[in-house]
C-alpha cells in the first residue's frame, strides 16, 4: 500500500478537498455581535488548553476570507469544506439570524464560486451556542429542534448558491470527548450517561436533512469521526473489549444511519438509547452520503474489573506516530480496513465522503518554506489505501484533507500543525508547505486532459 493512486486507479470524477473549521481558524471572537460558544467558556478553565492559548486571532480567517480561498482554489480543489458557527449566526440560540454574519459567509460563498471550488459547508463543528448548552445541550431533545431552526435560517440565505451540506461533525467526538471524558468542550464527565447525546445528535441532523431537502439541497450528510478498533491480544477479554469500543465509536452511529436500528447496547451493559416512535425512520433516511473522517487505529485491552468502563485505549504495537505520540499511531491499512468492513456490514451503502484525513508533525514555528515529507508519506499512504478500498468496490466518491491551514488545535492550542499551508500566527503570514505543492500536483494529475472552468460539482 505505497502507491499514489493517478487517474487510472480512481473513477471519473472523484472530488479532491480540503477542510477548515471556524473556530479553529477564524479569531475575531467579538466581531459582529458573536455570541458564546462552548469553546469560549471551556477554553476559559484553567489548564483547559494545553498552551493556554485562546482561538483569538488563530488565522484570522475571519478578517481575510479571500486568502484562504485563494489558496484554496490554487491546490485546484473541487470543493472547500469550511464551518459555520451557530454562535455567530444566532447569538441567542434562537431567532431570525444576525444579519452581518449572514453577510460573511454568504460572502465567503461567494469567493469561493467566483473561483471555480464548489463551498461545502459544516453546519456544526462543535460550537454550540454557551445559551443552548445551558438549556442541557446535546443531553436534551430539544437541542434537534433548534439545531434544525438554526439551519434553516442558514439554509435560507444560502441555499440560493449552496448545494451540498455537511449537518454534524464528529457527532462520535462530542459525544465520547465532550460529554463521556471531558476532554473536549462542553468538558462533561459522564461516562455511559452520556450515550444520549448520541440520539440527540442523529435526531438533529436528520431534522437539519429534511429542512435541507425541504429547501432544494441536492446532497446532505454527517461526517462521522471513525477508527479501526483492534484488541491489544488475541483474547476473549480483549476481543469484548474491542467489541465495546468499536460500538461506541463507531455502530452507535453506523447502525441507526445505514441500517435504521441501534447495535443491541444492552448486550455489553449499557444504557438504552431515548428513542421515541417515527426517530428510526427519520434517522434512517436522512443521508444522501455519508462522511468519514479517519486518522489513526484505535487498540485496546480489557480494563480492571474495578475501572468504571470497561477497556483501556493503549499504544499500537509497531506503529509510527505523529505529533501527538503514541495516541495518534500511523496505519493507513487501517482505513482500508475499515471502508471494507463497513461495505460488508452495510452493502447499500451510500456514496462515501472522506470529510477530514490528515497528520501534525513537529515542524519549526516560523514562516520559512517547511518540507513536510512526513506529511506526504501520510496522505499518500491514507489515499493510496482509499484508492484500494474503490478497487475492492467501496463508493468513495470524495477525499478532503485536514487541513487547509495550520489552525488552533482545540485543546492542544497551537502545539500541532495540520496545515498544508504554514501560518504564522503573530503576523497571520501563510506559507505553502512542500505538501501543498505535493496535493496540487496530485489532484492535476488525476484531471481529465480538458478540464472545464467553473465546475458544479
Ligand atoms: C476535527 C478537527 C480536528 C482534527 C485533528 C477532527 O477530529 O474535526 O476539528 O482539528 O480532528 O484533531
Amino acid at each position: 500500500m505505497t502507491a499514489v493512486p493517478t487517474r487510472s486507479t480512481l473513477p471519473a470524477g472523484f472530488r479532491w478537498s480540503a477542510a477548515t473549521s471556524a473556530f479553529q481558524i477564524e479569531g475575531s471572537r467579538d466581531a459582529d455581535g458573536r455570541g458564546r460558544s462552548i469553546w469560549d467558556d471551556f477554553l476559559e478553565a484553567p489548564g483547559a488548553i494545553v498552551d493556554g492559548s485562546t482561538a483569538d486571532p488563530a488565522c484570522d480567517s475571519y478578517r481575510h476570507p479571500e486568502v484562504d480561498v485563494a489558496l484554496a482554489a490554487g491546490l485546484g480543489l473541487d470543493r472547500y469544506r469550511f464551518s459555520l458557527p451557530w454562535a455567530r449566526v444566532q447569538p441567542e440560540g434562537r431567532g431570525v439570524g444576525n444579519s452581518a454574519a449572514l453577510d460573511h459567509y454568504s460572502r465567503l460563498v461567494d469567493l469561493l464560486l467566483d473561483a471555480g471550488v464548489v463551498p461545502f459547508p459544516t453546519l456544526y463543528h462543535w460550537e454550540m451556542p454557551s445559551i443552548v448548552e445551558a438549556d442541557g445541550g446535546w443531553l436534551s431533545r430539544d437541542t434537534a429542534e433548534r439545531f434544525a431552526d438554526y439551519v434553516g435560517v442558514v439554509a435560507d440565505r444560502l441555499g440560493d448558491r449552496v448545494a451540498h451540506w455537511y449537518t454534524l461533525n464528529e457527532p462520535a467526538m462530542t459525544t465520547l470527548q465532550g460529554y463521556a471524558v471531558g476532554a473536549l468542550a462542553p468538558g462533561r464527565q459522564l461516562l455511559f450517561d452520556a450515550l444520549p447525546t448520541v440520539h440527540h445528535q442523529l435526531l438533529a441532523h436528520a431534522r437539519a436533512s429534511q429542512v435541507l431537502r425541504d429547501r432544494g439541497a441536492a446532497q446532505v450528510g454527517l461526517v462521522n469521526n471513525h477508527t479501526w478498533v483492534l484488541p491489544r491480544h488475541d483474547t476473549a477479554e480483549d476481543r469484548q473489549a474491542a467489541a465495546v469500543y468499536d460500538t461506541l465509536h463507531n455502530r452507535v452511529f453506523t447502525e441507526p444511519l445505514l441500517a435504521g436500528a441501534y447495535p443491541d447496547l444492552e448486550a455489553f451493559g449499557l444504557p438504552p438509547m431515548p428513542v421515541q416512535d417515527g426517530d428510526l425512520a427519520a434517522i434512517a433516511a436522512s443521508i444522501d452520503f455519508y462522511g468519514i473522517n479517519f486518522y489513526n487505529p484505535t487498540t485496546v485491552t480489557a480494563a480492571d474489573a474495578a475501572s468504571p468502563i470497561p477497556f483501556d485505549i493503549v499504544p499500537t504495537p509497531g506503529a509510527p506516530v505523529t505529533g501527538f505520540g503514541p495516541e495518534w499511531p500511523i496505519m493507513p491499512s487501517a482505513l482500508h480496513d475499515l471502508l471494507i468492513d463497513l461495505h460488508a456490514r452495510h452493502p447499500n451503502l451510500p456514496p462515501v465522503i472522506i470529510g477530514e484525513n490528515g497528520a501534525s508533525f513537529p515542524e519549526p514555528d516560523h514562516a520559512g518554506r517547511i518540507d513536510d515529507t512526513d506529511r506526504i508519506g501520510y496522505l499518500a499512504g491514507h489515499i493510496a489505501a482509499v484508492g484500494e478500498a474503490i478497487d475492492a468496490g467501496v463508493p468513495v466518491e470524495e477525499y478532503t484533507v485536514w487541513s487547509l491551514l495550520d489552525n488552533w488545535e482545540w485543546a492542544d492550542g497551537y502545539t500541532q500543525r495540520f496545515g498544508l499551508v504554514h501560518v504564522d500566527f503573530e503576523t497571520g503570514r501563510r506559507t505553502p508547505k512542500a505538501s501543498y505543492d505535493w496535493y496540487r500536483d496530485l489532484i492535476a494529475a488525476t484531471r481529465p486532459a480538458v478540464v472545464t472552468k467553473g465546475s458544479t460539482r
